[in-house]
C-alpha cells in the first residue's frame, strides 16, 4: 500500500504539515505514506496549462494515479477549503480528459488540524463535494478533526498529545485498511 499525502499549507510551521508527518509512525510495515510538496505547484491558469503544463503538477499527477490513495491534511479558512489547498487539486484535475487516471475511483482520506474549537471540520465538509466531482472514493468511515492545535503539537511541530496519537493512529490503519479494500483496477492508473 503506498499512499500519498499533502499538507494543504505553504507555511513552514504547519500544523497540518505536521500532522501529515506524525502520521507516518503508524504505518504498517508493508505501507508507505509519502508526502508530496506542493510548494512548486503556481497558481491554476489555463493559458499556463494550455503552453506549458508544470513539471510540478504533472510529477504530483504521476504519483498520485500511480498511488493507491491520497491522504490530504487540510487547514481550514473562512469556515472553507483554503485556495492553496484548492489549487493543487484544481491542477491535479487538469487536462479534463486525464482527470480520470488521477481520480476515478482513487480512495483519499481528508484529516485536519486547527487552533480553533471547531479544528477544519467545515473545510473537510467543503472537501466533500470536490471529492465526489472528481469520482474518488473518499474515505468517510473514520473522521480525523483536531481543534487546539496551539496544545496538541509542541514548539518543534511534534504531536505530543497522547489521545490525538491514539485517533490519528486509528485514523491512519482505518484509512490503509481501506485503500487496501477499495484499490482501484491497475489499469486506471497507468
Ligand atoms: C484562518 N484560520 C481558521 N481556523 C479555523 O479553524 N477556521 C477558520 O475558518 C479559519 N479561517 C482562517 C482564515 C485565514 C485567511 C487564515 C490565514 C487563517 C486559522 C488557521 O486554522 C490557522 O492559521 C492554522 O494554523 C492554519 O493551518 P496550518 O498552516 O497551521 O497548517
Amino acid at each position: 500500500m503506498r499512499i500519498v499525502g499533502f499538507s494543504g499549507s505553504l507555511r513552514a510551521g504547519s500544523y497540518n504539515s505536521a500532522l501529515l508527518r506524525a502520521a507516518q509512525q503508524f504505518v504498517a510495515p508493508d505501507g508507505v505514506l509519502e508526502i508530496a510538496s506542493i510548494a512548486e505547484v503556481p497558481l491554476y491558469n489555463f493559458d499556463v496549462e494550455s503552453s506549458a503544463f508544470p513539471p510540478a503538477v504533472a510529477e504530483l499527477k504521476d504519483r498520485i494515479a500511480a498511488a493507491d490513495g491520497l491522504l490530504i491534511s487540510t487547514p481550514e479558512y473562512n469556515n472553507s477549503i483554503p485556495g492553496v489547498a484548492k489549487n493543487v487539486v484544481d491542477w491535479l484535475s487538469r487536462p479534463a480528459d486525464d482527470a480520470d487516471r488521477v481520480f476515478k475511483g482513487l480512495p483519499v482520506a481528508v484529516m485536519g488540524t486547527s487552533p480553533s474549537r471547531f479544528g477544519t471540520a467545515l473545510s473537510q465538509n467543503a472537501w466533500l463535494s470536490v471529492l465526489r466531482t472528481l469520482e474518488t472514493r473518499p474515505y468517510w468511515d473514520g473522521r480525523l478533526v483536531i481543534p487546539n492545535a496551539g496544545k496538541v503539537f509542541d514548539e518543534s511541530g511534534s504531536l505530543v498529545d497522547a489521545k490525538v496519537l491514539g485517533f490519528l493512529e486509528t485514523f491512519i490503519a482505518g484509512f490503509f485498511e481501506f485503500a487496501r479494500r477499495e484499490s482501484r483496477p491497475r489499469a486506471l492508473s497507468s
